[in-house]
């Protein structure tokens, strides 16, 4: 299903957005976290796709691949140590801290009493828990009942304590509140509710950090056009509003496409964009692409999103999983890359646009579009990575090793 949003607009960024999330901050995000040991010291891959361009009938197909960001396995390691590191510094505001000393573990003595809780569907608890491992404060996580133990496991693995329920991921986001208000512990979440906006945005600027390196890269590459169409994966809305803030901040008026993909089972996004207001999903919100698997839109997330989605998509399990398949054998030009349920949503939505004259159309993709992908995740559960793709994310990676060996000769 697609849908065009008639509020999107293609002047200059608008400055009442700007100061919810801006470049200024995006970069100085990226500043602080080059110092984190869980964050790859150089920009992440930006992988040309000739082959699969030629098969779906684009003119340039470009991915971003965040399962390079992280050992931590998806971009979401550059939402949460941000928002940590931010509210550290507001609570601490007299001792006048040193961002890169802060996410070292320098301060870790002082903040050994502070305790930091939130919801997650996984990759947002993992980050956390690892930002709070590496400053020194304590991190109590709530899963829901759909978060695999494998999922579990990699959590725990930082130190964190885990919370099980038995509700859904919004039933987790509530009990959080409720541990926090009843504790005393601040919720650092990648969604906001009423009364509840500064950390939500605070993780959103971490992610600008990605359009941050693309832009850079596309100024190395000056006789490359800019992308016509960008395909952003949506959960509760973030990722998408980090990325193309930043990208309608920079381009203005020429900016790209943008373009939502969601799970048919937790179209929050497209419900939101229906109404024109932050929605509920109207589906049972269980998808295989975990990440995504979201019920209710970040309202202040949906605040720029309202203004810059041309399209909003739902795609079903399956393409999900086509497009992991698809990703993972590679080809003669294109490598071999192993991207998560979630990770291959994006591209995933670009093949079933394509697959349509009729919805390739309505969305104005054709022969001549430049388009853009993100891989938002590697395989960050690997027992399922595996049974959907048939093969292992290790194997996969070392075709990829393979392919640039012969592609360098
Ligand atoms: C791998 C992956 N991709 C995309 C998303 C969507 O991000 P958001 O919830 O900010 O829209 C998530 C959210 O957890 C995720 O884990």
């Amino acid at each position: 299903m697609l849908i065009a949003n008639p509020r999107s607009s293609h002047t200059s960024y608008p400055g009442a957005l700007r100061d919810i999330l801006n470049i200024r901050a995006a970069h100085e995000s990226g500043a602080w976290l080059s110092k984190w040991e869980q964050i790859s010291g150089a920009a992440t891959p930006l992988w040309d796709l000739p082959d699969a361009a030629a098969a779906l009938g684009v003119s340039e197909l470009r991915l971003k691949d965040e399962s390079f960001r992280s050992p931590l396995g998806s971009f979401k390691a550059l939402g949460a140590p941000v928002a940590l590191m931010r509210l550290v510094m507001r609570q601490w505001r007299a001792h006048d801290i040193e961002p890169k000393a802060l996410i070292t573990g320098h301060y870790a003595q002082m903040l050994s009493n502070l305790t930091v809780i939130s919801a997650t569907d996984g990759n947002h608890g993992k980050s956390l828990a690892a930002a709070a491992s590496s400053i020194g404060c304590q991190c109590v996580i709530v899963l829901h009942a759909n978060v695999s133990f494998e999922r579990e496991q990699a959590i725990a693995a930082y130190g964190a304590k885990i919370v099980r329920i038995d509700g859904n991921y919004d039933e987790s986001v509530e009990h959080a509140a409720r541990l926090a208000a009843n504790n005393g512990w601040h919720v650092v979440s990648d969604t906001s509710y009423e009364g509840y906006e500064v950390i939500p945005r605070d993780v959103m600027q971490g992610y600008g950090v990605i359009s941050a390196e693309i832009v850079a890269r596309l100024n190395e590459e000056p006789s490359r056009p800019p992308f016509t169409h960008v395909f952003l994966q949506g959960g509760v809305g973030g990722l998408a509003a980090g990325i193309a803030s930043y990208l309608w901040e920079h381009y203005g008026a020429e900016r790209p496409n943008f373009i939502v993909v969601e799970p048919q089972q937790a179209d929050c996004l497209y419900q939101s964009a229906i109404s024109g207001l932050a929605s509920r999903a109207t589906g049972s919100v269980d998808s295989v692409m975990a990440g995504l698997a979201c019920g209710e839109a970040s309202p202040l997330a949906w605040k720029i999103l309202d203004r810059c989605i041309d399209h909003f998509m739902t795609i079903a399990d399956d393409d999900a999983i086509a497009a992991m398949r698809s990703l993972a054998r590679g080809s003669e030009r294109d490598a071999p890359l192993v991207a998560g349920e979630s990770g291959a949503a994006g591209y995933a939505g670009l093949a079933v646009l394509m697959k349509s004259r009729d919805l390739a159309q309505a969305a104005g993709l054709g022969p001549t579009s430049r388009v853009l992908v993100i891989n938002t995740e590697g395989a960050t559960a690997p027992s399922v990575y595996r049974e959907l793709v048939g093969e292992t994310a290790n194997a996969v990676e070392a075709r990829q090793a393979a392919w640039k060996l012969r592609v360098v000769q």
